[in-house]
């Protein structure tokens, strides 16, 4: 079972990015996680070049994206919305037909008290339009972030642990279900 993970934040000490890098930790030794990490390196979407001469990092995204049994998706909420980094990237692969009904996860982090959940919703109308598989209950909100991660990015909190860990059960169970 792969699970393959993408943070909305290019950010350094990035909360979301810490999130994908602890439930890689928790994951089952028998998963294959995996976090995407190039995100910065996508152009600048351009639906002229999405189907002929597609640029060689969107094609390497794509083919990430494809070979995953399920994908996370993790983002900050930037002015209501998901941040301009990860729209860019999901435009890229609006249109692609091997990601259709892809079990996703959507999660947010924020330092607010809402835990980004305008940007969650923002992210699933995003997915159902690109016909992908969102499944609800893998899905994870984590508000007042430095309450709940350490200095180091590792989580602090015995909750966040718990709920991590349902909400990735809950997406291998799916993706198998799926299978
Ligand atoms: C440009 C910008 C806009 C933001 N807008 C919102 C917002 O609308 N709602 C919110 O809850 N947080 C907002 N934030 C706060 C971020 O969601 C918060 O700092 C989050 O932890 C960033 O995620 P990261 O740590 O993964 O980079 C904004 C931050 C920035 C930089």
């Amino acid at each position: 079972m792969k699970i393959f993970a993408l943070s909305g934040s290019v950010r350094e000490q990035s909360y979301n990015s810490g999130l994908l890098n602890a439930l890689a930790n928790i994951s089952d030794k028998s998963l294959q996680f995996e976090i995407y990490k190039n995100l910065k390196s996508l152009p600048i979407f351009d639906p002229a070049l999405a189907d002929e001469n597609t640029p060689q990092s969107v094609l390497a995204f794509k083919a990430f994206l494809a070979a995953s049994d399920a994908v996370i998706i993790s983002t900050p909420e930037y002015a209501h919305g998901v941040t301009g980094v990860l729209k860019n990237a999901l435009d890229w692969v609006v249109n692609a037909p091997e990601l259709v009904l892809k079990p996703v996860a959507v999660m947010s982090v924020s330092t607010s008290g809402l835990g980004g959940l305008r940007a969650q919703n923002a992210l699933i109308m995003t997915l159902v339009a690109m016909n992908w598989n969102v499944v609800v209950e893998g899905s994870l909100n984590i508000p007042y972030a430095s309450r709940r991660f350490n200095r180091d990015l590792s989580i602090s909190d015995e909750l966040t642990k718990k709920r991590m860990k349902i909400s990735l059960d809950s997406l291998v169970r799916a993706a198998k279900d799926l299978r």
